[in-house]
């Protein structure tokens, strides 16, 4: 029979190990987002998707092309990038060969003046949009790039989420053995421990009262 100081140990260990695992989701918003996606996938029966580092690194390029304007995510003045940007700008600036480009099967993408949690995040901001639910439970992705991203200087904050049905060993493709990582910002699938790059809230510079309220938009769209 174990002794109770055997139970302690015990204890001990499964609690750091928890803790540990916890700290390496916790420690990049965007790991985490692409966590809590998988999660509501696989309670749905739904597979698992790939966590690529390639696809991710562009979701943040995606963000940047806003240039903080979180009026052209949502609403009347709704932008998107060219999907010739992907190619010219994006896979370049991550160091993706662009010839291992592959379709984006479907988008997520919020904004929002307040940082949250990932969490509350995919709930409250990215989930909110009537499509969003048929953009997540879509069969035919494979693999999925989370990032988040504040301005200079702190909000809004971006949250942007791709999805494509590229095989793991062939889309995406880096050049070197890790994507170019660029500040402000976090993506996912970087072994990047990245808490640091997110404004705290104490940094938070006030956006304008006009604009305050939530700014999600989501739909599909194919390159
Ligand atoms: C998946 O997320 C949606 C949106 O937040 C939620 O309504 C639904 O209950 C979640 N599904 C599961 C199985 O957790
Ligand atoms: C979602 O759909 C409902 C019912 O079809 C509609 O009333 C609502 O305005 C829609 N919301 C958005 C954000 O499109
Ligand atoms: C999945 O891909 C097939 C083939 O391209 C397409 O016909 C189908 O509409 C897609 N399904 C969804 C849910 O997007
Ligand atoms: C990728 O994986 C598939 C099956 O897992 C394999 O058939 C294919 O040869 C691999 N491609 C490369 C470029 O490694």
């Amino acid at each position: 029979m174990a002794s109770p100081i055997t139970i302690l140990v015990l204890c001990i260990i499964f609690t750091s190990a928890s803790a540990t695992v916890q700290n390496k989701v916790t420690d990049n918003p965007a790991d985490e987002l692409v966590a809590t996606i998988n999660s509501n996938r696989t309670a749905s029966k739904l597979t698992s998707l790939y966590s690529s580092q390639g696809l991710a690194c562009i979701a943040l390029q995606y963000i940047k092309a806003y240039q903080g304007d979180c009026g052209a995510v949502g609403g009347p003045n709704a932008k998107k990038p060219a999907d010739s940007k992907f190619a010219e700008t994006f896979a370049p600036n991550c160091g993706v060969e662009a010839s291992s480009l592959t379709p984006i099967t479907g988008r997520l993408l919020g904004c929002q003046s307040k940082y949250v949690k990932p969490s509350e995040a995919f709930s409250e901001i990215l989930m909110k949009n009537n499509k969003s639910m048929e953009i997540l439970q879509n069969k035919n992705h494979t693999e999925v790039g989370a990032a988040v991203s504040a301005s200079d200087g702190g909000a809004p904050f971006f949250w942007c989420v791709l999805f494509s049905n590229g095989k793991s060993n062939n889309s995406f493709v880096l050049e070197g053995t890790s994507a170019k990582i660029s500040r402000p910002g976090c993506f996912s699938g970087a072994n990047d421990v990245c808490s640091g790059a997110v404004a705290s809230s104490s940094t938070v510079r006030l956006w304008p009262a006009a604009v305050a309220g939530l700014v999600a938009l989501a739909y599909f769209f194919g390159i």
